[in-house]
């Protein structure tokens, strides 16, 4: 059994509930998931411990959120080289937000990222069980990672 830390921004918690999908699909392949919001992480201790990384975040003005670019700096001070990842978020219109987090776990923290891209759900669609289940079978492609 493997463990997996989904770390989001969200601030109207759609960002969030894709993340408990995606959570959830994590622990129906057998793994641990814990689901965080980043402004209760502190400190780079609290990220230690994982064998994956999950993070969320919405677009705002076509841009990752200024709590989620800090939070990157903090999670730049662990080693996460070669550790499975994928990367979420909500969107209306563009969604840039969760490739970008998606490119910097990929090619700054060169961490072993899901084949399936980041997860870019739009927000109409998140309480949706179509919603739902994209989330799921993310968490699941995640799981199903660690055999690989
Ligand atoms: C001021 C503002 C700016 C936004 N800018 C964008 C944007 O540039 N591109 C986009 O796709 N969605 C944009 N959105 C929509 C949010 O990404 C969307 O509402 C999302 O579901 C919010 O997720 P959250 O609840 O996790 O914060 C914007 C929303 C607000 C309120």
């Amino acid at each position: 059994m493997n463990k997996v830390l989904v770390a989001y921004a969200s601030r109207t918690g759609k960002t969030e509930k894709i993340g408990e999908g995606i959570a959830e699909g994590i622990r129906m392949k057998g793994h641990d998931a814990d689901i965080v919001k980043i402004s209760s992480i502190n400190t780079a201790k609290d990220l230690e411990g994982y064998d994956g990384y999950v993070f969320g975040c919405p677009t705002y003005h076509r841009d990752l959120t200024p709590g989620m670019k800090n939070f990157l700096f903090l999670a730049e001070q662990l080693n996460l080289v070669g550790k499975i990842g994928g990367a979420f978020g909500a969107y209306t219109h563009s969604g840039e937000a969760s490739p970008m987090l998606f490119d910097t776990m990929e090619f700054v923290f060169k961490m072993d990222m899901v084949d399936l891209g980041a997860l870019s759900l739009k927000e109409a669609t998140i309480e949706t069980s179509e919603g739902l289940k994209a989330g799921q079978d993310y968490g699941m492609a995640i799981g199903e990672k660690f055999k690989s």
